[in-house]
């Protein structure tokens, strides 16, 4: 349609048709089946006000979708196509790793590889909208959606978060492809940094760390013309996101040009009234509109007053009809006007959904997302072990690889590493379930565990340790359960479960050759297992092809490449925790316990694996930092190198980090901060400069007056495999 079209549909319509379109409802409302994903709450809607609904969320089905899309534009009366919404956040059914694991490929490559094959089954399933990229900037693995984020850091969060916008909707124009979802960045904004970790906590920093740290990579996205945006249920500075003018009309329309949909989260409209921020919900939809939110996602704010708030001129239809031309123009750059039924095409759906191009990208990702945290020499495995290898613990045989943000039709068609070990016909390998995932009564999100039986536990157990003590290396795979993490997932004890570490001392007792895979949706405090183990392996939640990735690195037909998109702690007491924090007056540099230093007297103040780290098979040595200049001027750029050589014995890829410090400035300024990476592969032997060009604005930051500028002064420049090398030359900046 033409913008004047769109114009005169828009005078044509009512005010409840118009109403109708900012109303979004749970698919199950309408139609059979769906996810739900939030409190199922009260809200009702007459078949009238049904009729004139513009979104679903939570139902995928091509043939499905097609059922209610035609059902609803015979009932419309401008015969308006709806939006079909869900939450894609890593793969429909080729499920790819977790987000969090997706940060430590360092590859927007991949990521944006793993967008594109999300949006091809999106909208072969029927889909217009994909929740989805998660940007929140996350800091404490106490909370449970860290898995949902590209992890601590700033400049790799907003590299990542460009990948996903271009993956799933493609470039500029290429949104009405039937290949192609809208994209919708979230959750605006600071919901990842809650105090305590605690979900839906409220979220309280300052405004220059809110615009330093939390909002760019938000920001990247609406660069990449992301199409929607969704609100936070958290509150900033104690305004609830839904009702927050200054944050939604203030900075993302008016300073980052945030010309998309606004999309509130699941009954966040409504709940401001619980927030005490509305008297009811009368006043919590003028709060929203007034804050131009433009759906509801599934309260009863606007469907049941904002009708009556325009009739009595406490809100002008003003803000409802540029609401409502901004869901209109989101239907019409997805193509719908022309064609409601573009993205449904049935057979199609079958043909595209897990085919083996994209189970390979998912496979090829899961592999880059690993993360070697340790090896004593053990890894790789050979495929013709002289003697026997077991396979212990609870994810030695599942098929649960994926991350609770995944809702596959069958969790069979994932690969277990069980079979993944089988596929590549290794002898000598024998598997043994060793334990429950979780006892009784251990802390799941949305409820207890229940499954657990004494007898059955301990008759793996004991067969798992004969099993051990007869084998000449272990592989013991353990970890969170994946319904440990996610929305709802906050924990204040960062251990894998109780009755798998049983396990782990157990085996170790009669065998200390153990290789530990460790699967989790955040990180853990994995120092006794760190400790006790020759080798470990972190592999996150790696989704539908977990199986034959893990397989493939163990026995070193992929060499690891992972880096950690987050810090690992030694203890939970040090959350939140992570590599650019600011110096303090009395740094604890030694790591000492004693004296006037920062930190604690009985933990280190430092995690026991920092951001950016991760080994390879091979060794990779770095040159010192090379600077083509000592002084740099606002228009120079200086450029810093270092020589890279893999000095081991086989072919390996390392991310080479780039770290700048100021030193002296207006503000305290973090340690460190990434600027930069690149993934570099060398054969055995082979050497390769490497150089990155820093420029003035890379140095910018909001200084004492808030102003966003660089100083001149001194700089440190670290280059190396991790964010604590200390690889590192100085430069001075005259602006
Ligand atoms: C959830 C989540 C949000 C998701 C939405 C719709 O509560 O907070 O990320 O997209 O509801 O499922």
């Amino acid at each position: 349609m033409k913008k004047e079209e769109l114009q005169a549909l828009l005078q044509d319509m009512t005010l409840e048709e118009k109403v109708g379109q900012m109303i979004q409802i749970r698919a199950n409302m309408l139609t059979e089946g769906g996810i739900v994903t939030g409190p199922t709450n009260h809200v009702s809607l007459s078949e009238k006000e049904l009729a004139l609904t513009g979104s679903i969320l939570g139902k995928i089905g091509a043939e499905e979708l097609a059922k209610v899309q035609k059902e609803q534009m015979e009932k419309q009366p401008h015969h308006i196509p709806m939006l079909f919404m869900y939450d894609v956040i890593n793969g429909l059914e080729t499920i790819f790793p977790i987000p969090l694991a997706q940060g430590c490929t360092f590859s927007p490559e991949l990521v944006e590889e793993a967008s594109a094959v999300s949006a091809r089954e999106s909208a072969a399933a029927g889909l217009h909208v994909t929740f989805s990229p998660m940007v929140d900037l996350v800091r404490d693995a106490r909370w449970g959606r860290v898995m949902e984020s590209n992890g601590e850091d700033t400049y790799l969060n907003c590299q990542m978060a460009k990948a996903y916008v271009r993956g799933y909707q493609g470039q500029l124009g290429e949104l009405s492809k039937n290949d192609k979802v809208a994209a919708c960045l979230k959750h605006f904004a600071a919901y990842g940094y809650p105090e305590g970790g605690r979900e839906y906590d409220n979220v309280e920093i300052s405004e220059r760390s809110l615009r330093q740290d939390f909002l760019p990579a938000y920001e990247a996205t609406i660069k990449e013309n992301c199409k929607l945006a969704m609100t936070s249920f958290n509150t900033i500075n104690r305004v609830p996101a839904s009702g927050n003018k200054w944050l939604m009309r203030e900075v993302l329309r008016k300073e980052m040009g945030f010309e998309g949909v606004l999309i509130s989260d699941f009954s966040a409209v409504e709940e401001l009234v619980i927030h005490g921020i509305a008297e009811d919900a009368r006043a919590a939809a003028k709060l929203a509109i007034e804050a131009g939110v433009d759906i509801d996602m599934v309260s009863s704010a606007y469907i049941e007053h904002l009708a009556d708030l325009i009739r009595s001129g406490e809100v002008e239809e003003r803000l409802v009809d540029e609401a409502v031309m901004r869901i209109l123009n989101l239907k019409n750059d997805l193509g719908l006007f022309e064609n409601p039924f573009k993205y449904i095409d049935e057979s199609g759906e079958q043909e595209v959904i897990l085919c083996k191009e994209h189970r390979d990208a998912a496979r090829r990702m899961a592999e880059a997302s690993f993360v070697l945290l340790k090896n004593e020499e053990i890894l790789p495995l050979v495929k013709t072990e002289k003697k026997q290898v077991a396979y212990i613990g609870p994810y030695a045989e599942t098929h649960a690889l994926h991350g609770t943000w995944s809702f596959p039709q069958d969790e069979n068609r994932s690969v277990s590493i069980r079979q993944g070990i089988e596929k590549k016909k290794i002898t000598n390998v024998v598997f043994a379930q060793g334990c429950y995932m979780l006892k009784a009564g251990d802390a799941t999100r949305l409820g207890k565990n229940d499954v657990y039986e004494q007898e059955q536990n301990e008759k793996w157990m004991t067969e798992a340790v004969e099993v051990a003590r007869h084998s000449e290396k272990v592989v013991l795979c353990l970890g969170e359960a994946n319904h440990q993490s996610g929305e709802c997932g906050s924990r204040v004890n960062l251990q894998i479960p109780e009755i798998q570490m049983e396990l782990f001392r157990r085996v170790r007792q009669v065998n200390s050759n153990i290789i530990t895979v460790l699967f989790c949706g955040r990180p853990l405090d994995t120092t006794e297992i760190s400790k006790l183990s020759r080798a470990l392996l972190v592999v996150w939640m790696p989704g539908t092809e977990g199986g034959s990735a893990i397989a493939n690195v163990l026995y070193g037909d992929v060499a690891p490449q992972g880096k950690l998109s987050m810090s690992f702690p030694r203890h939970a007491g040090q959350e939140p925790i992570y590599y650019n924090h600011l110096m303090t007056g009395r740094p604890d540099i030694v790591g000492g316990r004693v004296g006037f230093k920062h930190g604690y007297i009985d933990e280190s103040c430092y995690p026991l694996y920092p951001f950016g780290y991760g080994l390879s098979y091979t060794t990779f040595e770095y040159s010192p930092v090379k600077l083509s200049s000592g002084i740099v001027s606002k228009e120079d750029t200086i450029r810093a190198s270092v020589t890279l050589k893999n000095v081991g014995s086989c072919r390996a890829t390392e991310t080479v980090q780039l770290y700048i410090r100021d030193v002296a400035a207006s503000v305290a300024r973090p340690v460190k901060e990434l600027k930069g990476f690149q993934k570099i592969t060398l054969e055995p032997e082979q050497s390769i400069e490497v150089a990155f060009d820093i420029t003035e604005e890379m140095l910018r930051f909001y200084d004492i007056d808030m102003n966003y500028r660089s100083e001149s002064g001194k700089f440190q420049v670290f280059i190396g495999g991790h964010s604590d090398t200390q690889n590192v030359a100085e430069f001075v900046l005259e602006v």
